[in-house]
């Protein structure tokens, strides 16, 4: 025997969304670091339902990998065909015979719905003791959503799709915010009875609130504090119209919380995000997954953190960053790409145009400028040279390369991995180091210098290079004033 289950919520994901003109299912869209259907499984969440069943439908295989990812105790039930909302949830409590209690349904579009309404709704709808309790709200544009119809005391009448709405019923601006609580045993009654007898032919949900009332079971309406919370997304201009509103929702989040956003408008911040007290993000910046920025870290303006911890202190300026660590006061920037592993210790410095990838640089170790650092390990406070490239890949496999602690590479340097340049070493700049450098050793791998004296003059005579060093030699022989007295 299974247990009974208090609770149970069902989210409706089968449908297309057709005007999203998509290969993707609509409900997999993303939006601030999550999915469409990812929020509201967040929102879902804090109910601590037993069982979460999600309906799937169209493109069914990937919303099951989604959720198979992001959700794997939910169990995925197919609707074949998308038949009604109806139909959708009656085919979800197939899967759920020992359901008791309530069921909270949700559209699987609402994606700014927050989990204190859902849970005002669950507990209005709870101690009420209703048969089925919609969350309805008042907006300032009811086109394309269903309409709250009440009766001459106020209460729930019947809920009216819009394409089935009398003209006056169109003018109602309450409307249904597609997100329930129902009493599982009079749902599942009530869903038995539904009709398609409507202009779409469906099975609507909505018509089990008519058959309860009529029955004489108390149904109610809870109203949403903010509307906005109950905007579904049809299209991907509402869908930017949503990922706006969410956006100015987590700014001011952070803002209360003591992070100083310096343009709200250019700031877009995922809900997966930790940003730390006195934080400055300046303007054109995305934190995005499951990036943390440190206190007092200073992020922008014009960066993308992907994955990536910035220690407290640091600051990253016009950078791309992908699953990386910044360490505590670390410098990044500006111009700088940390590609997936890169790891900056304490107040370590990687600067404009250069890429790290799988390379540990230590506390106080600098790559100043123009370098591509991957596959590596550097020490503590060694500094490589401008314009150095760690040369990781032989064509077919990728080496590594080490840098000891104290180290001072220069310029130019090509480090052939797999190499070792030990303690307090030197490098001679424009060097190609293809062996090992002992500690304290100073390598040299370059060409000897050869001047061929007077070479311009001879071979390139009459251009302006020649004149000019014509000129410098006979200056040289023959400076002007008193020095050349003792030529
Ligand atoms: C529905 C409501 C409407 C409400 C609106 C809020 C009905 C009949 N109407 O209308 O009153 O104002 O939501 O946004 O419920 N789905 C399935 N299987 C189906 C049909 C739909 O899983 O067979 C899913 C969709 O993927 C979607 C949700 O159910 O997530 C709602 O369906 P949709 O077609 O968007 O209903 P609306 O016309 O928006
Ligand atoms: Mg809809």
């Amino acid at each position: 025997m299974s247990q009974p289950h208090l609770r149970t919520v069902v989210v409706l994901a089968a449908g297309e969304g057709k005007r999203m003109k998509s290969s993707l299912p609509k409900v997999l869209h993303p939006l601030l670091g999550r999915t469409l259907l990812g929020h509201v499984l967040a929102a879902a969440e804090p109910l601590g339902a037993d069982r979460t069943v999600v309906v799937v439908g169209h493109g069914a295989d990937q919303v099951r990998a989604h959720l198979a990812e992001v959700a794997p105790a939910v169990t995925p039930v197919l609707q074949e065909r998308q038949l009604g909302t109806g139909h959708a949830v009656r085919i979800a409590l197939d899967a759920v015979p020992d359901a008791t209690g309530t069921v909270v349904v949700i559209n699987g579009d609402v994606p700014l719905l927050r989990p204190e309404t859902v849970a005002a709704l669950v507990e209005a709808h709870e101690s009420d003791g209703a048969a089925a309790t919609v969350l309805a709200a008042e907006v300032p544009d009811p086109t394309g959503l269903g309409r709250i119809v009440r009766d001459g005391q106020g209460r729930l009448a019947q809920i009216v799709e819009e394409r089935d709405a009398t003209p006056e019923q169109r003018a109602l601006r309450e409307i249904n915010a597609g997100i329930y609580a129902f009493d599982v045993a009079r749902l599942r009654e009530a869903l038995g009875k539904l009709s398609t007898d409507n202009d779409q032919g469906e099975e609507y949900l909505t018509d089990v609130f008519a058959l309860l009332r009529d029955a004489g079971e108390p149904v109610a309406v809870h109203r949403a504090a903010d509307h906005m919370e109950t905007l579904g997304c049809n299209d991907r201009v509402e869908l930017a119209g949503l990922r706006g509103l969410l956006r100015d929702r987590v700014n001011e989040g952070w803002m209360r919380a003591g992070v100083s956003i310096l343009d709200p408008h250019t700031t877009w911040i995922d809900v997966t995000v930790t940003v730390e007290r006195d934080a400055v993000v300046d303007q054109n910046t995305q934190l995005r997954g499951a990036t943390v920025v440190g206190a007092g870290a200073l992020v922008g303006p014009d960066v993308t953190l992907i994955d990536t911890v910035v220690g407290e202190g640091a600051s990253v300026v016009r950078s791309h960053a992908v699953g990386a660590e910044v360490g505590p006061q670390a410098s990044v920037g500006p111009y700088a790409y940390l590609r997936p592993e890169s790891r900056l210790a304490r107040k370590a410095k990687v600067g404009t145009f250069v890429e790290t990838k799988k390379a540990t640089i230590g506390e106080g170790s600098k790559v100043p400028h123009l370098s591509y650092v991957g596959d590596a390990t550097i020490g503590e406070h060694s500094n490589i040279g401008a314009a150095s490239v760690f040369v990781n890949y032989d064509g077919v496999r990728k080496h590594h390369t080490t840098i000891g602690s104290h180290a001072r590479t220069g310029a130019d340097n090509m480090f052939v991995a797999p190499v070792r340049v030990g303690d307090g070493a030197y490098t001679a700049a424009g060097s190609v180091i293809i062996a090992d450098v002992p500690a304290g050793a100073m390598a040299v791998a370059r060409g000897q210098q050869r001047n061929v004296e007077g070479w311009v003059l001879r071979k390139r005579a009459g251009t302006p290079a020649a004149e000019a060093a014509r000129q410098a030699r006979e200056g040289a022989s023959e400076p002007d004033g008193a020095a050349s007295e003792g030529d």
